[in-house]
C-alpha cells in the first residue's frame, strides 16, 4: 500500500483506538492491500472445491482474520455462503460461528470447512474405489430428462446418472461422509452443467466424479494437518458452527455464546446486484436447481430472498433496511469494541455507498478510518465475476470495498426496526 494511503488511515484513526488488537490491525494495513490487489484465485486448502457465487477472496479473508484475531480466538460470519471464512479461521487456528440463509450455503460450508479423521479418509477413500466407480460402471440407469426454469428437457442419461451418484453417496454409513461424497458429485455436476452450454455425456461425468473425488480427497487430507498444526487447544468441540439462519436472527439463536465472538469478517448481499446464489444456469441463462437435488435440500425461496431485497428496487430500501436491522442486533449482542470487517461491491458505488456507510453508522458502528470522503481506500476490481446489474444510464463499477467498523454496543438510531416505519425511514438513513 502506497506509503500516503497508510498515513492517511493512521491520521484518520479514531482518537479512542488505543486497544493492542487495533494497533496490531493498523501495523497489517500493508498485508490487507496486498491481498486485496491479488487476482489470481487461490488453490490451497478446500477453496477450489466448489464455487459459490460472490465468494470472498481467500486472501484477503487471510489477511484481515490475521490482522484482527489471534489463534484461539472465535470469527462470526452471518453471510458465510461457500464457506471462505470458516475454511480459512480454521486453518490458521481459530474457531468459526457461521451462518446463511441459503441451506445449500450452509451444506457447502458444513462440507468444505469440517475436518476428517485418517480413519474418515480412509473410509471415503475405500467408498470412492469400493463402491462409487463399480456401481457406476455397472448399474443400469433409466433416463431422467433435466428440466430447465422453462420446461425444457435435456441430457436425460447424464442428469440420471448425476441422480444415481447421490443416491450411492446415500448409502454410506455416516452422516459426515455422506455429506463430503455429496459434496464431490455437487462439484462433479458443477464442472458439467452450470454456466455449461455444451451438453456433457454420461462417460465425461464419470470422468469428473473421478477428477474430483481425489482432488476433495487430497485437500481433506492437507487441510486436516492444517487445522491440526495451527489448533492450540486439543478441544475439537465447536470449532465450526454452522447455523442455517437469517442473519437478524443470529444472536437470539446464539444468546450467550455470541459474546465469544472476537471479530466479524464477512461479505453480506450486495446492493442492486444480482447474484444468482441458490440456481446454476445451464445453456445460456436457463435456470436450474439440480444442486438442491443433488444435496436433498429444499430450495423453495425467489431470488431476492437471498439479496436483502429486490434487485430492481430503485433506491434499494428493502435492502438498507434489513442490512440496518441486522447490523443493529448484531451490535446489541457483541462485545463493544468487537471489530466488523466486511467485503462489499455496489451496483451504483456513489450514492450506496455513502448510504451504507451510513447504515453502519446508525446501527451503532464506527469507521475504523480505513475511508476518506466516505470512500474506503482499500478497494479492487473483481476479476472473473459474473452478476447483473440494473445500471441504467449509470456506469456500474465492478470494485469490492473493504469496509471496517467497531461496534460502540449501542445503536445510534432504530429506523429499521419493522415494515411500517419503513416508508419514514426512507429520509432517515440518507
Ligand atoms: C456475498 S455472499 C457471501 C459469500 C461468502 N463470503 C463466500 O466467501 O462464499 C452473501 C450470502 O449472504 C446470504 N444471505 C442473504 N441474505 C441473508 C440473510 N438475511 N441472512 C443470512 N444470510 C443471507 C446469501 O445466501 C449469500 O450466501
Amino acid at each position: 500500500m502506497q506509503n500516503n494511503l497508510i498515513n492517511t488511515v493512521l491520521c484518520n484513526r479514531p482518537i479512542s483506538s488505543n486497544s493492542m488488537r487495533e494497533d496490531f490491525f493498523y501495523s497489517r494495513l500493508q498485508d490487507i492491500w496486498e491481498a486485496s490487489q491479488r487476482s489470481d484465485i487461490a488453490s490451497e486448502l478446500m477453496h477450489p472445491i466448489y464455487r459459490y457465487p460472490a465468494s470472498m477472496s481467500p486472501h484477503i479473508a487471510r489477511s484481515l482474520l490475521q490482522a484482527f484475531t489471534s489463534p484461539g480466538d472465535t470469527i462470526l460470519d452471518p453471510f458465510c455462503g461457500g464457506g471462505t471464512t470458516a475454511v480459512e479461521a480454521l486453518a490458521h487456528g481459530r474457531k468459526a460461528i457461521c451462518s446463511d440463509l441459503n441451506n445449500l450455503a450452509c451444506f457447502i460450508t458444513r462440507s468444505k470447512a469440517s475436518t476428517l479423521s485418517r480413519n474418515e479418509l480412509v473410509r471415503l477413500r475405500e467408498w470412492v474405489d469400493t463402491k462409487a466407480l463399480p456401481s457406476l460402471r455397472t448399474r443400469a440407469i433409466s433416463p431422467k430428462p433435466l428440466v430447465t426454469k422453462d420446461g425444457s428437457k435435456y441430457v436425460p442419461q447424464t442428469h440420471a446418472l448425476l441422480l444415481k451418484m447421490r443416491d450411492i453417496a446415500k448409502e454410506i454409513p455416516s452422516r459426515k461422509l455422506e455429506r463430503i461424497a455429496k459434496l464431490m458429485i455437487l462439484r462433479a455436476g458443477q464442472l458439467c452443467f452450470d454456466c455449461r452450454e455444451r451438453f456433457v455425456n454420461p462417460a465425461v461425468l464419470v470422468q469428473a466424479f473421478v477428477k474430483t473425488a481425489n482432488d476433495v480427497i487430497d485437500r481433506a487430507e492437507n487441510y486436516a494437518k492444517c487445522c491440526e498444526l495451527t489448533k492450540v487447544s486439543r478441544d475439537n468441540r465447536r470449532r465450526l458452527s454452522v447455523l442455517c439462519a437469517d442473519a437478524e436472527n443470529i444472536s437470539r439463536i446464539l444468546g450467550q455464546r455470541i459474546s465469544s465472538v472476537s471479530c466479524i469478517l464477512t461479505s453480506p448481499p450486495y446492493p442492486g446486484v444480482h447474484v444468482l446464489y441458490h440456481r446454476w444456469q445451464f445453456r445460456g441463462r436457463k435456470e436450474i436447481t439440480l444442486p438442491y437435488e443433488i444435496a436433498e435440500l429444499n430450495n423453495g425461496a425467489s431470488e431476492s430472498y437471498y439479496t436483502l431485497g429486490p434487485r430492481r428496487e430503485k433506491d434499494s430500501h428493502t435492502y438498507f433496511c434489513r442490512l440496518g436491522r441486522i447490523f443493529s442486533h448484531l451490535n446489541e449482542s457483541v462485545r463493544a469494541g468487537t471489530l466488523v470487517a466486511q467485503v462489499v461491491a455496489f451496483s451504483r458505488p456513489d450514492y450506496q455507498l455513502p448510504k451504507y456507510l451510513n447504515v453502519m453508522y446508525k446501527a451503532g458502528f464506527n469507521e475504523m478510518g480505513i475511508s476518506q470522503e466516505g470512500k474506503p481506500l482499500i478497494h479492487r476490481a473483481i476479476p472473473n465475476r459474473k452478476w447483473y446489474i440494473r445500471t441504467g444510464n449509470v456506469e456500474s463499477d465492478m470494485r469490492e470495498y473493504i469496509l471496517v467498523h467497531r461496534s460502540t454496543g449501542k445503536v445510534v438510531q432504530r429506523v429499521f426496526e419493522n415494515n411500517k416505519c419503513y416508508k419514514s425511514a426512507r429520509k432517515d438513513y440518507l
